[in-house]
């Protein structure tokens, strides 16, 4: 674990005053919302097993004003997890909001997929969120607080080559509705969210699986599977965190947004 790093926030609202912590801060995804969490006055954890990406995270948002802990842990250590969040306590206090969004998306069937991966993904994609969920609900209880989980497309639909993966987000969003199912009388709410293609480093990992000449038209590919006709962004993601996080989401627990320019409303994509 890497020491704390604080700085003042300053002259955001959506998010005043509330403490964040966000798994998968690192990259892509979680650290554009932590970006964006700290710019709306949140203050903000950042949990990731690539510690020098954390400390570029936590860089950035002191950068701008803002106040931002990096911590490096693996999320599906218990140990660790619980390690985690006391540190947050003990730094900053307390925690209102939980974004539950490291993850690995590994290839493979039933055939290709041995017990190691299947049980690696299960653990970072899923049991991880069950770990930061059982040791920071005890902090909202009495206040109230937002759980918000990166499921994916890929855990409202099947696709090829992604047992683990599918199965992973598919988990993620019933455990999103037991948790929601459980705490609501005590106002904190658990929803997911389900994007779609985003331009992250876990994207550019796939695209370079492909021979150099082939990525670019790949990555038409991926764009026009979206009826709105392009990829998202990790802001157009943040946006959505950001409202779930918020007050301004107070009656929405339970539920699962898609993030996904049309993805998953088209039976067939044309
Ligand atoms: N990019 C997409 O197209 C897309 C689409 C749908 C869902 N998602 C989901 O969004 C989330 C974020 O994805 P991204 O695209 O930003 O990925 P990314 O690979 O760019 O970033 C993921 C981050 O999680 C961290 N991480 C991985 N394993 C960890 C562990 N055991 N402990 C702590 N940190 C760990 C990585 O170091 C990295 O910083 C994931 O859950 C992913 O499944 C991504």
């Amino acid at each position: 674990m890497v020491a704390p790093q604080t700085s003042i926030s300053s002259g955001a609202v959506r998010l005043a005053g509330k403490r964040a912590i966000i798994t998968g801060g690192g990259h892509g995804i979680g650290r554009a919302t932590a970006i964006e969490f700290a710019r709306q006055g949140s203050h903000v954890a950042i949990v990731d097993l690539d510690e020098a990406a954390c400390q570029e995270t936590a860089r950035q948002i002191i950068g701008l004003g803002g106040t931002c802990l990096p911590l490096a842990a693996d999320v599906s250590d218990a140990g660790e997890v619980d390690q985690c969040v006391a540190s947050v306590v003990d730094v900053l206090g307390g925690v209102e909001v939980l974004f539950n969004n490291a993850g690995v998306m590994p290839e493979g069937t039933a055939l290709t997929t041995d017990m190691a991966t299947w049980q690696r993904v299960l653990d970072v994609n899923l049991k991880a969120m069950y770990l930061f969920a059982r040791a920071t609900i005890p902090q909202m209880l009495s206040g109230g607080g937002s759980v918000i989980n990166t499921a994916s497309v890929q855990g409202l639909l099947g696709h090829p080559n992604r047992l683990a993966y599918v199965t992973s987000k598919h988990g993620v969003i019933g455990l999103t509705r037991a948790l929601a199912a459980d705490h609501a009388a005590a106002k904190v709410r658990v929803n997911a969210i389900c994007p779609g293609t985003i331009d992250t480093p876990m994207l550019h990992r796939e695209l370079e699986k492909a021979p150099e000449d082939e990525r670019e038209s790949l990555l038409q590919s991926y764009r026009e599977l979206h009826p709105i006709g392009d990829i998202g962004q990790p802001e157009d993601v943040a946006h959505a965190v950001v409202f779930l996080a918020s007050d301004e989401s107070r009656f929405i627990t339970g539920a699962v947004l898609a993030i996904d320019g049309g993805y998953t409303s088209l039976v067939v994509h044309e």
